[in-house]
């Protein structure tokens, strides 16, 4: 937990956030043990903006990443934050349900617990798309 929230702080740093101010960043920990960290990516057409999870998220799948364990998101105000219904659907594509999200801010020592099916109960997925 301690690795996953290093890391994620990290990213704080590297948020691209020129527009909302609210620099995010995220760690997603492998089944292995790996740890991919990412950060929003905003852009002047905002709706293009990137949140933070899925930076990672798209980080670890390019890298050929394909089974995960956890991911921890952290904000630098003093409220904690959950994911938009974006992020929702993404994770829900490549997570098990039961995994755990862990949401943190680091003006607090406060961290939520949640997991995917939490966050996004009857989430759209590939079975969805066939008959049977
Ligand atoms: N944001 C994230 O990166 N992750 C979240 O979980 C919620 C929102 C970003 C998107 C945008 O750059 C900024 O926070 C304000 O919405």
């Amino acid at each position: 937990m301690e690795k996953l929230k290093a890391a994620a702080t990290k990213m704080l740093l590297q948020a691209y956030a020129p527009y909302s101010h609210f620099p995010v960043g995220a760690a997603l920990l492998t089944s292995e043990g790996k740890i991919y960290s990412g950060c929003n990516i905003e852009n002047a057409s905002y709706g293009l903006t990137n949140c933070a999870e899925r930076t990672a998220m798209f980080t670890a799948i390019a890298a050929g990443e394909r089974h995960f364990a956890a991911l921890l998101i952290i904000n630098s105000r003093p409220k904690i934050i959950t994911p938009c219904g974006a992020c929702r659907q993404v994770l829900s594509e490549f997570c098990p349900p039961q995994m755990p999200i862990y949401l943190t801010t680091n003006q607090t020592e406060q961290l939520v617990s949640t997991t995917v099916a939490d966050m996004l109960p009857g989430a759209f997925a590939a079975k969805d798309l066939h008959d049977d």
